[in-house]
């Protein structure tokens, strides 16, 4: 079976996260020179787009838990000549020493953790003072839909409503607290709507199984057999939803982002 992270790569990166990293980059401009690090960087969107603006002078380190994302995300840093220490583990152990960057960067990761407030500690002990934090995580699910729909037919098909999580941290007090809780300095705060538009809808229905095997780490630990099986009861559950987004052939999914930019004392 080819990479699932490849799905995630070629469909969800360009409509969504691609877009997305570009809002929380504005947010969060990192500078020539500067040492970043991305958190659960998937196949490193944030990672790449940052290794250009910090420049040669500066560097650039990425951890995902997942190993097929990493490496999508090394073959498409290589294609694009970004130079990225990539490294596997787990955000709450950051294998990185105390004060050792100057910006960490979060897209849709946080979300995802046993215990948000190790996490953040550890965000905080790896920045140097003065050194940013930008996260991002998704609204309500109950805002979305067609997401709505999937998540209906995703714990239908497998008993895991996998796409509660991704949508769990929503309330931006929540995540205030988690800033402030870890020492950070009260955060700017902004909402983004990210229109994404799929042009092959069937193809993109057709992959979604894989998209979410890659991402979220409740589906994971799946078989060929129940990914096959996952990925046929999309197909099947999901023509109604995906016919009633699509306009002139497009599926349009808006997704609603909070972004969220903190500085260390
Ligand atoms: C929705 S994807 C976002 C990926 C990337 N930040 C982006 O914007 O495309 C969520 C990522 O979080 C990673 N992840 C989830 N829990 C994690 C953890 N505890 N430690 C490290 N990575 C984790 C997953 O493996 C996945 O790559």
């Amino acid at each position: 079976m080819p990479n699932p992270a490849l799905a995630y790569e070629q469909d969800n990166v360009p409509a969504i996260f691609g877009p997305c990293a570009e809002r929380l980059l504005q947010l969060a401009p990192p500078g020539p020179g500067e040492r970043a690090l991305d958190v659960a960087c998937g196949t490193g969107v944030i990672a790449r787009k940052v290794a250009g603006a910090v420049g040669p002078s500066g560097s650039v380190a990425a951890l995902d838990m997942n190993p097929d994302m990493l490496e999508v995300a090394r073959a498409a840093a290589a294609a694009e000549g970004a130079v990225i220490d990539w490294r596997e583990g787990t955000m709450d152990d950051l294998p990185f020493p105390d004060g050792d960057f100057d910006l960490v960067l979060c897209q849709h990761g946080l979300q995802f953790a046993p215990d948000r407030a190790a996490v953040m500690a550890e965000f905080h002990r790896v920045l140097r003072p003065g050194g940013r934090v930008a996260v991002c995580t998704w609204k309500e699910l109950s805002r979305h839909p067609y997401l709505e729909s999937l998540n209906g037919v995703v714990e239908r098909c497998t008993g895991i409503p996998a796409l509660v999580q991704p949508f769990s941290l929503h309330s931006a007090e929540e995540v205030a607290a988690l800033l402030e809780g870890a020492g950070f300095q009260p955060p700017t705060l902004r909402e983004e709507t990210i229109e994404a538009r799929f042009p092959d809808p069937e193809g993109y229905v057709a992959h979604e199984a894989d998209v979410l095997v890659a991402a979220l780490p409740a589906l994971q630990h799946l078989d060929e057999g129940e990914r096959e099986r996952l990925s046929a009861g999309i197909v099947e559950g999901m023509g109604e939803a995906a016919a009633a987004a699509t306009r002139e052939g497009v599926l349009v999914v808006p997704f609603h982002a909070m972004l969220a930019l903190a500085t260390k004392p």
